[in-house]
């Protein structure tokens, strides 16, 4: 069945509404109610966008904390002790991390010292803030290592050695890299190794450089950290599995780990063809890697926590036919969402009211002078005019934290829902 044969209503006897009820995206949060108005738990979107203006980032809380509990029970019921750090580069709006410092359900995962100062400001306390970063320059390190409660883990012998010199005597992670990548539905572009080097972390042929490093200045190595890619789904959990295999042979030279952190990577559904990934099945593959070895196991998740909970609101500016291709400007380009352009991650975008009539198939392009400014191609969509609202769903992760002010377009407002 094709996306506009599950799009389009045709179905007798059902309203439009009734029949989007059985799109790959709909769930009781995220739905048209009877009179085909799109809502985000009690927002009603399409009035919300009128009220605030667009572009505008809404975020569902309710939702994030949700998914937060999903993890902590999949886990509970597959024995694995563990913590959740939330990776804040997926969405560092100041109104999320406030509400979720509050709610104690997870520390902040951060990549560099501003990240780590804007979560501690936030209200994430400094002994639930782990800190894995790249490329980290002497000052950088130097920053981290004003907050002695964080959890640090180097990603390289070089900054290993700047902390041992800053730090000697004190217990340290580190980020190695398990050779071997994971990602969206096999996407080379979201895998962190794999294939070709990495920039990160420490392979398994340098541990032993790592361990004399942590001789020499008597760190204490209690933590390996490894991510080894972004989005994945049931469908790559096999491949998981053997990540975490290969993280075993670290363990195996590292007597002192206590902890290991793997990652981030927990993927949601993009397209009819994706399926949620299975919380159950994740933490048993997570529960037989490591049974028996008296771990606690650490995950950073970003975009399983945020992306589906948040949405680009935009605006129609023109619709126009050129060489018989519909085309749909929005009042928002790639700069504000960029992974479709740069990930050729799929993008859903919807109408905030679905009015009666025939759909059209629509390439949907933003307003910045690029040729990859482009959301989507021959998309089916309900009737649209200029100045109508559309919806871009998965939104909230890596769209506001990456977007920049190309073209002076980066003005845009963010919005947290708590209901
Ligand atoms: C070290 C690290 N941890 C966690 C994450 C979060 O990944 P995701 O949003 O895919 O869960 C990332 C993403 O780049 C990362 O680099």
């Amino acid at each position: 069945m094709s996306d506009t044969d599950l799009l389009s209503p045709s179905l007798e006897g059902e309203t439009p509404h009734q029949e989007i009820s059985k799109t790959w995206w709909n769930r009781p949060d995220l739905s048209y109610d009877e009179s085909g108005r799109l809502k985000l738990g009690a927002c009603d979107l399409d009035a919300l966008a009128r009220r605030f203006g667009t572009p505008t980032y809404v975020i569902r809380a309710p939702r994030v904390v949700e998914k937060l509990k999903q993890i902590h029970a999949a886990l509970d019921a597959a024995g694995v002790t563990h913590r959740i750090y939330y990776a804040i580069k997926a969405n560092r709006t100041v109104q999320l991390l406030t509400y979720l410092a509050g709610q104690g359900l997870c520390g902040a995962d951060v990549c560099s010292p501003e990240e780590m100062r804007h979560a501690i400001s936030c209200g994430f306390p400094e002994d639930q803030i782990s800190f894995t970063g790249t490329s980290l320059s002497a000052t950088d390190i130097e920053q981290i290592s004003r907050f002695s409660d964080l959890s640090f883990n180097p990603d390289s012998l070089n900054a290993l050695k700047k902390i041992g010199k800053l730090k000697p005597g004190s217990e340290v992670g580190i980020r190695i890299n398990p050779d071997i990548g994971i990602g969206y539905a096999g996407n080379d572009m979201l895998q962190y190794s794999g294939n070709a080097p990495t920039k990160f972390g420490i392979y398994l042929d340098r541990i032993a450089e790592a361990k004399e490093i942590a001789k020499t200045y008597g760190l204490k190595i209690v933590r390996i950290h490894f991510h080894a890619g972004c989005g994945y789904l049931d469908r790559e959990l096999s491949q998981l599995s053997r990540v975490l295999d290969v993280s075993r042979k670290f363990l195996d030279q590292l007597p002192d780990v206590r902890e290991v952190n793997i990652g981030g990577g927990l993927g949601v559904p993009h397209n009819a063809n994706d399926k949620s990934l299975d919380l159950d099945k994740w933490a048993s593959v997570i529960a037989n890697a490591f049974e028996g070895r008296n771990l606690t196991i650490a995950i950073e998740p970003g975009d399983f926590l945020v992306k589906d909970s948040g949405i680009l609101l935009t605006s129609v500016t023109y619709q126009e036919t050129r060489k018989s291709v519909e085309y749909l400007g929005l009042d928002a380009g790639f700069n504000l969402a960029m992974e479709p352009a740069f990930y050729s991650l799929p993008c859903e975008p919807v109408c905030a009211v679905m009015k009666p009539g025939d759909w059209t198939n629509y390439t949907l392009v933003g307003n910045v002078n690029e040729a990859l400014d482009k959301w989507a191609e021959n998309h089916p969509m309900s009737p649209v005019d200029e100045g109508d609202i559309v919806a871009l769903l998965n939104a909230g992760g890596y769209a506001s934290s990456m977007r920049s002010s190309h073209c002076m377009r980066g003005d845009v407002r963010e919005v947290l829902l708590l209901e």
